[in-house]
């Protein structure tokens, strides 16, 4: 199973490709994550990146393209895959299809959690109400204000991409706004179809 999960900042990708992991036994390919991880070693890819994160902007496509070229060919992605928040530019959407066709792979669905933007501030503002109160730190792009850019990078350099599989018949739409459970549901039916 190899998907791409797309959907707004919050919206419930990583929520949903943990399940789909436990449940299809395949890798989550976070580029936050992997970024966020680059930041944390202090690594040159995460010197460059840091700034640009915590402004709530996107990182070059280069970066991302790069992170992303060496995972798919990772032993941990022979059995699929689950890429999320990637692509996130129409750029990166063409050089994943070129990727994908360089390395004889094909894409099972493409899924995007459609949320509002004022559910999507209340669930950025509920994870840190949570994170908080575990004691554990927030991420510095984690705030109202930068939500805001994250949101307006959304909307200008990311929602092109849902057209982008629209036009090769690829892309399945569900509603990101009902509980967890039930867009669980929605996904496997989804898949199923
Ligand atoms: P990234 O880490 O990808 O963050 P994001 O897309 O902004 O998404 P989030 O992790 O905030 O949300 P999510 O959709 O995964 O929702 P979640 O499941 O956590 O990117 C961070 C930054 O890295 C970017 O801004 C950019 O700078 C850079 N970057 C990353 N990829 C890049 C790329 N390809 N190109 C360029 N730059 C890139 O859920 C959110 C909360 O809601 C949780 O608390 C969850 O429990 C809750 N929740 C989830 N689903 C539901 C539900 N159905 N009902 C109620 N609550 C729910």
């Amino acid at each position: 199973m190899r998907l791409v999960l797309l959907g707004p900042p919050g919206a419930g990708k990583g929520t949903q490709a943990q399940r789909l992991v436990a449940k299809w036994g395949i890798v989550q390919l976070s580029t936050g994550d992997m970024l966020r991880a680059a930041v944390a070693a202090g690594s040159p890819l995460g010197l460059e990146a840091k700034a640009i994160m915590d402004r709530g902007e996107l990182v070059p496509d280069r970066l991302v393209i790069e992170l992303i070229d060496a995972r798919l060919d990772g032993a941990d992605a022979a059995k699929g895959f689950i890429l999320d928040g990637f692509p996130r530019t129409v750029a990166q959407a063409e050089a994943l299809d070129a990727l994908l066709e360089a390395k004889r792979m094909r894409l099972d669905a493409v899924i995007e959690l459609v949320v509002d933007e004022p559910m999507l501030l209340k669930r950025v503002e509920n994870r840190i109400r949570e994170t908080l109160q575990a004691g554990g730190s927030v991420r510095a792009d984690d705030n109202p204000e930068t939500l805001k850019t994250r949101l307006d990078a959304y909307r200008k350099q990311t929602a092109p991409v849902s057209a982008h599989y629209a036009g090769k018949g690829a892309l399945k739409q569900l509603d990101g706004m009902a509980p967890i459970e039930e867009v669980s549901r929605a996904v496997d039916g989804a898949l199923a179809s």
